[in-house]
Protein backbone atom coordinates (compact mmCIF):
# COMPACT_ATOMS: atom_id res chain seq x y z
CA UNK A 1 0.00 0.00 0.00
CA UNK A 2 1.69 3.82 -1.05
CA UNK A 3 2.26 5.77 1.98
CA UNK A 4 -0.28 7.85 0.83
CA UNK A 5 -2.90 5.26 1.25
CA UNK A 6 -1.75 4.48 4.71
CA UNK A 7 -2.21 8.18 5.71
CA UNK A 8 -5.25 8.19 4.01
CA UNK A 9 -6.32 5.20 6.35
CA UNK A 10 -4.80 6.52 9.25
CA UNK A 11 -6.33 9.90 9.14
CA UNK A 12 -9.98 8.43 8.36
CA UNK A 13 -9.51 6.17 11.80
CA UNK A 14 -8.63 9.61 13.24
CA UNK A 15 -11.69 11.13 12.20
CA UNK A 16 -13.59 8.26 13.84
CA UNK A 17 -12.19 8.51 16.63
CA UNK A 18 -12.76 11.90 17.41
CA UNK A 19 -16.31 11.96 15.95
CA UNK A 20 -17.24 8.96 17.82
CA UNK A 21 -15.47 10.98 20.93
CA UNK A 22 -17.66 14.26 20.20
CA UNK A 23 -20.74 12.42 19.95
CA UNK A 24 -20.22 10.58 23.10
CA UNK A 25 -19.22 14.24 24.81
CA UNK A 26 -22.53 15.67 23.29
CA UNK A 27 -24.39 12.82 25.10
CA UNK A 28 -22.48 13.15 28.26
CA UNK A 29 -23.32 16.69 27.96
CA UNK A 30 -19.75 18.04 27.62
CA UNK A 31 -20.31 20.47 25.23
CA UNK A 32 -23.78 21.71 26.87
CA UNK A 33 -23.19 21.44 30.81
CA UNK A 34 -26.32 22.39 32.97
CA UNK A 35 -28.74 23.55 30.56
CA UNK A 36 -32.40 21.29 29.28
CA UNK A 37 -35.20 21.15 31.49
CA UNK A 38 -33.96 19.80 34.43
CA UNK A 39 -31.90 22.84 35.38
CA UNK A 40 -35.16 25.11 34.75
CA UNK A 41 -35.68 24.82 38.41
CA UNK A 42 -32.84 27.73 38.97
CA UNK A 43 -34.12 29.77 36.75
CA UNK A 44 -36.14 32.69 38.10
CA UNK A 45 -39.67 31.44 38.16
CA UNK A 46 -42.95 33.19 36.99
CA UNK A 47 -45.03 31.03 39.54
CA UNK A 48 -47.03 32.43 42.05
CA UNK A 49 -48.95 31.56 45.08
CA UNK A 50 -48.07 28.03 47.32
CA UNK A 51 -46.55 26.54 43.74
CA UNK A 52 -43.71 29.29 43.97
CA UNK A 53 -43.24 27.86 47.53
CA UNK A 54 -42.81 24.72 46.16
CA UNK A 55 -40.94 25.40 43.50
CA UNK A 56 -38.31 27.26 45.84
CA UNK A 57 -38.14 24.48 48.32
CA UNK A 58 -37.26 21.50 45.66
CA UNK A 59 -34.42 23.95 45.16
CA UNK A 60 -33.06 22.51 48.84
CA UNK A 61 -30.41 19.91 49.56
CA UNK A 62 -31.02 16.22 49.28
CA UNK A 63 -28.53 13.23 49.99
CA UNK A 64 -27.44 12.25 47.00
CA UNK A 65 -29.95 14.51 45.23
CA UNK A 66 -32.47 11.87 45.92
CA UNK A 67 -35.51 14.75 46.44
CA UNK A 68 -37.62 12.34 47.86
CA UNK A 69 -40.72 14.68 48.65
CA UNK A 70 -43.74 15.11 47.70
CA UNK A 71 -46.02 18.02 48.56
CA UNK A 72 -49.99 18.62 48.71
CA UNK A 73 -51.51 21.92 49.01
CA UNK A 74 -54.94 22.33 50.36
CA UNK A 75 -56.17 25.84 49.72
CA UNK A 76 -59.08 27.02 52.04
CA UNK A 77 -61.81 29.58 51.45
CA UNK A 78 -59.81 32.43 53.47
CA UNK A 79 -57.06 31.83 50.76
CA UNK A 80 -54.91 30.01 53.54
CA UNK A 81 -53.14 26.95 51.89
CA UNK A 82 -52.00 24.16 54.30
CA UNK A 83 -48.77 22.73 52.59
CA UNK A 84 -48.39 19.06 53.59
CA UNK A 85 -44.86 17.76 53.18
CA UNK A 86 -44.39 14.43 52.47
CA UNK A 87 -41.16 11.65 52.29
CA UNK A 88 -41.65 9.76 49.36
CA UNK A 89 -40.60 6.58 50.56
CA UNK A 90 -40.02 4.98 47.06
CA UNK A 91 -37.35 6.56 46.87
CA UNK A 92 -34.09 5.45 48.64
CA UNK A 93 -30.68 4.99 49.07
CA UNK A 94 -30.63 1.40 49.97
CA UNK A 95 -28.12 0.48 52.99
CA UNK A 96 -26.12 4.15 52.77
CA UNK A 97 -29.29 5.13 54.68
CA UNK A 98 -31.35 2.34 55.62
CA UNK A 99 -33.22 3.95 58.61
CA UNK A 100 -33.91 7.08 56.55
CA UNK A 101 -31.91 9.36 58.37
CA UNK A 102 -30.90 11.27 55.59
CA UNK A 103 -34.39 11.21 53.89
CA UNK A 104 -35.56 13.28 56.46
CA UNK A 105 -32.99 15.51 57.10
CA UNK A 106 -33.30 16.37 53.33
CA UNK A 107 -36.98 17.13 53.73
CA UNK A 108 -36.32 19.53 56.30
CA UNK A 109 -34.07 21.11 54.39
CA UNK A 110 -37.22 21.48 51.97
CA UNK A 111 -39.41 22.93 54.42
CA UNK A 112 -36.52 25.77 55.55
CA UNK A 113 -36.79 26.81 52.07
CA UNK A 114 -40.38 26.70 51.88
CA UNK A 115 -40.18 28.83 54.79
CA UNK A 116 -37.74 31.27 53.73
CA UNK A 117 -39.32 31.81 50.75
CA UNK A 118 -42.84 32.06 51.67
CA UNK A 119 -42.74 36.22 53.17
CA UNK A 120 -41.94 37.42 50.04
CA UNK A 121 -43.75 35.33 48.18
CA UNK A 122 -46.85 36.71 50.05
CA UNK A 123 -47.15 34.08 53.10
CA UNK A 124 -46.74 34.36 56.77
CA UNK A 125 -45.93 30.60 57.66
CA UNK A 126 -46.41 28.20 60.74
CA UNK A 127 -45.05 24.67 60.90
CA UNK A 128 -46.27 21.31 62.73
CA UNK A 129 -43.32 19.10 62.19
CA UNK A 130 -44.86 15.16 62.55
CA UNK A 131 -48.51 16.35 62.28
CA UNK A 132 -50.11 13.45 62.62
CA UNK A 133 -48.66 10.42 64.67
CA UNK A 134 -50.28 7.88 62.67
CA UNK A 135 -49.08 8.50 59.45
CA UNK A 136 -44.88 8.61 59.29
CA UNK A 137 -44.15 9.29 55.77
CA UNK A 138 -45.92 12.92 56.52
CA UNK A 139 -43.06 14.52 58.04
CA UNK A 140 -44.42 18.37 58.32
CA UNK A 141 -47.35 20.66 57.55
CA UNK A 142 -46.63 24.23 56.76
CA UNK A 143 -49.79 26.29 56.91
CA UNK A 144 -49.09 29.33 54.57
CA UNK A 145 -51.42 32.77 55.23
CA UNK A 146 -51.88 35.54 52.88
CA UNK A 147 -49.82 38.74 53.51
CA UNK A 148 -48.31 41.83 51.68
CA UNK A 149 -45.30 40.19 50.51
CA UNK A 150 -41.78 40.70 51.81
CA UNK A 151 -38.99 42.43 50.48
CA UNK A 152 -36.47 39.17 49.88
CA UNK A 153 -34.54 38.77 52.85
CA UNK A 154 -30.56 37.63 52.60
CA UNK A 155 -31.46 34.32 53.27
CA UNK A 156 -34.50 34.06 50.32
CA UNK A 157 -32.51 35.63 47.93
CA UNK A 158 -29.46 33.00 48.31
CA UNK A 159 -31.84 30.04 47.43
CA UNK A 160 -30.66 29.66 43.76
CA UNK A 161 -27.20 30.44 44.66
CA UNK A 162 -26.53 27.67 47.29
CA UNK A 163 -25.07 24.79 45.77
CA UNK A 164 -23.00 22.38 47.01
CA UNK A 165 -19.23 22.85 47.20
CA UNK A 166 -17.01 20.15 46.50
CA UNK A 167 -13.80 21.64 45.65
CA UNK A 168 -10.87 23.58 47.37
CA UNK A 169 -11.86 26.11 49.99
CA UNK A 170 -8.99 28.66 49.98
CA UNK A 171 -6.93 29.18 53.10
CA UNK A 172 -9.14 31.56 55.00
CA UNK A 173 -10.26 30.63 58.45
CA UNK A 174 -13.82 31.77 59.31
CA UNK A 175 -14.21 34.28 62.65
CA UNK A 176 -15.39 33.14 65.69
CA UNK A 177 -18.40 36.28 65.37
CA UNK A 178 -19.53 34.73 62.16
CA UNK A 179 -19.79 30.99 63.22
CA UNK A 180 -21.71 32.43 66.22
CA UNK A 181 -23.64 34.47 63.89
CA UNK A 182 -24.19 31.18 61.61
CA UNK A 183 -25.31 29.02 64.74
CA UNK A 184 -27.31 31.50 65.82
CA UNK A 185 -29.31 31.88 62.02
CA UNK A 186 -28.89 28.17 61.51
CA UNK A 187 -30.74 26.97 64.24
CA UNK A 188 -33.54 29.62 64.89
CA UNK A 189 -36.80 28.14 65.46
CA UNK A 190 -35.63 24.38 65.86
CA UNK A 191 -36.39 21.94 68.90
CA UNK A 192 -33.48 19.16 69.67
CA UNK A 193 -30.90 19.83 67.80
CA UNK A 194 -27.55 21.98 68.36
CA UNK A 195 -24.93 23.10 66.09
CA UNK A 196 -20.93 22.13 66.95
CA UNK A 197 -18.00 24.01 65.56
CA UNK A 198 -14.75 22.28 65.00
CA UNK A 199 -12.41 24.63 64.28
CA UNK A 200 -9.14 24.14 66.51
CA UNK A 201 -6.50 22.42 64.16
CA UNK A 202 -6.13 19.18 66.20
CA UNK A 203 -10.05 18.60 66.31
CA UNK A 204 -9.83 19.12 62.47
CA UNK A 205 -7.33 17.11 62.07
CA UNK A 206 -8.91 14.15 64.68
CA UNK A 207 -12.27 14.95 62.17
CA UNK A 208 -11.00 14.38 58.90
CA UNK A 209 -8.83 11.48 59.73
CA UNK A 210 -12.40 9.48 60.71
CA UNK A 211 -13.96 11.05 57.43
CA UNK A 212 -11.05 9.47 55.57
CA UNK A 213 -11.62 6.31 57.46
CA UNK A 214 -15.32 5.96 57.33
CA UNK A 215 -15.00 6.80 53.18
CA UNK A 216 -12.49 4.25 52.99
CA UNK A 217 -14.73 1.45 54.97
CA UNK A 218 -17.80 2.45 53.04
CA UNK A 219 -15.93 1.65 49.70
CA UNK A 220 -14.67 -1.22 51.26
CA UNK A 221 -18.30 -2.75 51.94
CA UNK A 222 -19.40 -4.18 48.73
CA UNK A 223 -23.10 -3.20 49.24
CA UNK A 224 -22.40 0.28 50.75
CA UNK A 225 -20.62 0.65 47.67
CA UNK A 226 -22.81 -0.29 45.42
CA UNK A 227 -25.91 1.86 46.33
CA UNK A 228 -23.59 4.37 47.14
CA UNK A 229 -22.66 4.79 43.35
CA UNK A 230 -26.56 3.91 42.35
CA UNK A 231 -27.50 7.70 42.17
CA UNK A 232 -23.86 9.28 40.35
CA UNK A 233 -25.41 10.21 36.67
CA UNK A 234 -22.58 9.68 34.12
CA UNK A 235 -24.74 10.83 31.63
CA UNK A 236 -26.44 13.66 30.41
CA UNK A 237 -29.21 12.12 28.88
CA UNK A 238 -29.72 9.77 32.43
CA UNK A 239 -29.48 13.17 34.09
CA UNK A 240 -32.33 14.78 31.86
CA UNK A 241 -34.58 11.96 31.78
CA UNK A 242 -34.52 11.31 35.95
CA UNK A 243 -33.45 15.02 36.74
CA UNK A 244 -32.00 14.07 39.87
CA UNK A 245 -28.79 12.47 41.36
CA UNK A 246 -25.14 13.20 41.66
CA UNK A 247 -23.54 14.57 38.07
CA UNK A 248 -19.94 14.89 37.58
CA UNK A 249 -19.45 18.19 37.69
CA UNK A 250 -20.83 18.90 40.64
CA UNK A 251 -18.23 16.60 41.94
CA UNK A 252 -15.20 19.53 41.27
CA UNK A 253 -12.97 17.22 39.99
CA UNK A 254 -9.44 17.63 38.61
CA UNK A 255 -10.25 18.78 34.88
CA UNK A 256 -7.95 16.15 33.72
CA UNK A 257 -10.14 13.55 35.87
CA UNK A 258 -14.03 15.68 34.89
CA UNK A 259 -13.60 15.41 31.07
CA UNK A 260 -11.93 11.61 31.84
CA UNK A 261 -15.13 10.29 33.69
CA UNK A 262 -17.39 12.30 30.91
CA UNK A 263 -16.01 10.64 27.82
CA UNK A 264 -14.93 7.56 28.89
CA UNK A 265 -17.62 4.88 28.81
CA UNK A 266 -19.20 5.07 32.18
CA UNK A 267 -16.45 4.63 34.81
CA UNK A 268 -16.23 1.70 37.23
CA UNK A 269 -17.62 1.93 40.39
CA UNK A 270 -14.40 1.10 41.92
CA UNK A 271 -12.35 3.54 39.85
CA UNK A 272 -15.77 6.05 41.08
CA UNK A 273 -14.80 4.92 45.12
CA UNK A 274 -11.35 5.53 44.37
CA UNK A 275 -11.33 9.17 42.78
CA UNK A 276 -14.05 9.74 45.88
CA UNK A 277 -11.71 8.74 48.86
CA UNK A 278 -8.74 10.86 47.41
CA UNK A 279 -10.74 13.87 47.21
CA UNK A 280 -12.29 13.52 50.27
CA UNK A 281 -8.68 13.20 51.73
CA UNK A 282 -6.34 15.55 49.19
CA UNK A 283 -9.11 18.35 49.09
CA UNK A 284 -12.41 17.60 51.47
CA UNK A 285 -10.56 17.44 54.61
CA UNK A 286 -7.56 19.09 53.69
CA UNK A 287 -8.95 22.59 53.04
CA UNK A 288 -11.82 21.85 55.04
CA UNK A 289 -11.83 25.24 57.41
CA UNK A 290 -14.22 24.47 59.70
CA UNK A 291 -16.47 21.91 59.97
CA UNK A 292 -20.10 21.58 61.48
CA UNK A 293 -21.33 18.57 63.50
CA UNK A 294 -25.37 18.85 64.36
CA UNK A 295 -26.45 17.00 67.39
CA UNK A 296 -29.44 15.61 68.52
CA UNK A 297 -31.39 12.13 69.06
CA UNK A 298 -30.44 10.38 65.41
CA UNK A 299 -33.38 7.87 65.73
CA UNK A 300 -36.01 10.56 66.15
CA UNK A 301 -37.88 11.86 62.62
CA UNK A 302 -38.56 14.93 64.23
CA UNK A 303 -35.65 15.96 65.16
CA UNK A 304 -34.15 14.58 62.04
CA UNK A 305 -36.67 17.07 60.52
CA UNK A 306 -35.65 20.41 62.54
CA UNK A 307 -32.07 19.10 61.93
CA UNK A 308 -32.32 19.27 58.29
CA UNK A 309 -33.91 22.49 58.35
CA UNK A 310 -30.77 23.88 60.32
CA UNK A 311 -28.53 22.58 57.71
CA UNK A 312 -30.30 23.98 54.93
CA UNK A 313 -30.37 27.24 57.31
CA UNK A 314 -26.81 27.22 57.57
CA UNK A 315 -26.06 26.83 53.99
CA UNK A 316 -28.06 30.03 53.29
CA UNK A 317 -26.67 31.94 55.52
CA UNK A 318 -23.56 31.17 54.44
CA UNK A 319 -24.12 31.83 50.82
CA UNK A 320 -25.31 35.27 51.88
CA UNK A 321 -22.20 35.63 53.34
CA UNK A 322 -19.77 34.65 51.06
CA UNK A 323 -19.10 31.12 52.36
CA UNK A 324 -19.38 27.88 50.93
CA UNK A 325 -20.38 24.57 52.13
CA UNK A 326 -20.23 20.37 51.58
CA UNK A 327 -22.04 18.19 54.02
CA UNK A 328 -20.36 14.84 54.99
CA UNK A 329 -21.94 12.10 56.07
CA UNK A 330 -20.13 9.15 55.47
CA UNK A 331 -19.14 8.85 59.34
CA UNK A 332 -22.53 9.01 60.37
CA UNK A 333 -23.42 6.13 57.31
CA UNK A 334 -20.70 4.04 58.38
CA UNK A 335 -21.93 4.70 62.12
CA UNK A 336 -25.28 3.17 61.20
CA UNK A 337 -23.75 0.24 59.63
CA UNK A 338 -22.13 -0.53 62.15
CA UNK A 339 -24.93 -0.80 64.97
CA UNK A 340 -27.44 -2.48 61.69
CA UNK A 341 -24.85 -5.14 61.24
CA UNK A 342 -23.32 -6.07 65.10
CA UNK A 343 -19.50 -5.18 64.11
CA UNK A 344 -17.64 -3.40 66.49
CA UNK A 345 -18.22 0.49 66.64
CA UNK A 346 -15.80 2.14 64.81
CA UNK A 347 -16.84 6.00 63.75
CA UNK A 348 -19.95 6.64 66.52
CA UNK A 349 -17.78 6.68 69.69
CA UNK A 350 -15.21 9.40 68.10
CA UNK A 351 -17.70 11.44 66.09
CA UNK A 352 -19.75 11.51 70.00
CA UNK A 353 -16.42 12.60 71.65
CA UNK A 354 -15.69 15.23 69.37
CA UNK A 355 -19.44 16.50 69.51
CA UNK A 356 -20.50 16.33 73.42
CA UNK A 357 -23.47 14.49 71.79
CA UNK A 358 -25.05 11.76 68.93
CA UNK A 359 -24.15 13.52 65.42
CA UNK A 360 -26.97 13.78 63.02
CA UNK A 361 -24.88 15.12 60.36
CA UNK A 362 -21.54 16.80 59.18
CA UNK A 363 -20.54 19.40 57.01
CA UNK A 364 -17.30 21.66 56.22
CA UNK A 365 -17.44 25.10 55.13
CA UNK A 366 -14.87 27.12 53.88
CA UNK A 367 -14.73 30.06 51.48
CA UNK A 368 -15.67 28.66 48.07
CA UNK A 369 -13.42 27.08 45.66
CA UNK A 370 -15.40 28.94 42.62
CA UNK A 371 -16.63 24.90 41.19
CA UNK A 372 -19.94 24.49 42.94
CA UNK A 373 -22.23 24.58 40.18
CA UNK A 374 -26.05 23.70 39.85
CA UNK A 375 -27.69 19.80 40.30
CA UNK A 376 -30.27 19.05 38.16
CA UNK A 377 -34.23 18.72 39.84
CA UNK A 378 -37.23 16.60 38.38
CA UNK A 379 -40.41 18.71 37.25
CA UNK A 380 -42.63 20.42 39.84
CA UNK A 381 -45.31 18.26 38.25
CA UNK A 382 -43.92 15.12 40.07
CA UNK A 383 -43.58 16.10 43.36
CA UNK A 384 -47.00 18.13 43.35
CA UNK A 385 -49.57 16.14 44.13
C1 LIG B 1 -28.83 14.78 54.44
C2 LIG B 1 -27.83 15.12 53.38
C3 LIG B 1 -26.65 14.41 53.30
C4 LIG B 1 -25.69 14.74 52.34
N1 LIG B 1 -24.48 14.10 52.35
C5 LIG B 1 -23.50 14.48 51.49
C6 LIG B 1 -22.20 13.91 51.56
O1 LIG B 1 -21.91 13.06 52.42
N2 LIG B 1 -21.26 14.34 50.69
C7 LIG B 1 -21.53 15.30 49.74
O2 LIG B 1 -20.64 15.66 48.99
N3 LIG B 1 -22.78 15.86 49.66
C8 LIG B 1 -23.75 15.47 50.51
N4 LIG B 1 -24.99 16.07 50.46
C9 LIG B 1 -25.27 17.09 49.45
C10 LIG B 1 -26.15 16.54 48.33
O3 LIG B 1 -25.45 15.61 47.54
C11 LIG B 1 -26.66 17.72 47.50
O4 LIG B 1 -27.49 18.50 48.30
C12 LIG B 1 -27.42 17.29 46.27
O5 LIG B 1 -26.58 16.61 45.37
C13 LIG B 1 -28.04 18.48 45.56
O6 LIG B 1 -27.05 19.39 45.20
P1 LIG B 1 -27.07 20.90 45.72
O7 LIG B 1 -26.90 20.87 47.21
O8 LIG B 1 -25.87 21.53 45.05
O9 LIG B 1 -28.35 21.52 45.31
C14 LIG B 1 -25.96 15.77 51.42
C15 LIG B 1 -27.17 16.47 51.50
C16 LIG B 1 -28.09 16.17 52.47
C17 LIG B 1 -29.35 16.96 52.58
Amino acid sequence: MSRRAVLGWVGAGALVVVGGTLVRAQRQGLLDPRTGPAYTAWQPTHRTGAEAVVAAAVLAASPHNLQNWWFRPTTAADGSVTLDVHDDTSRSLGVVDAHRREAHLGIGAAVANAEVAAPALGFDTRLTVRPAADDETLLARLVLTPRTPAEPDALTQAIPHRHSDRGAYPPEEPSADLLDRLRATALAGTTGVDLVWITASDQRRRLGAILVDAATALTADHQMSVDNAELIRYDHQQVERYGDGLTIDAQALSPFLEVAAQLLPATSRTQGDKSWVRSTRDVHTATARAYGLVVGDRSDSATRVHAGRALQRLHLALVAEGWAMQHMNQAVEMAERDATLGTADRFDGPLTQLAGGQVIAALRMGRPSGRAVASPRRPLADVLR
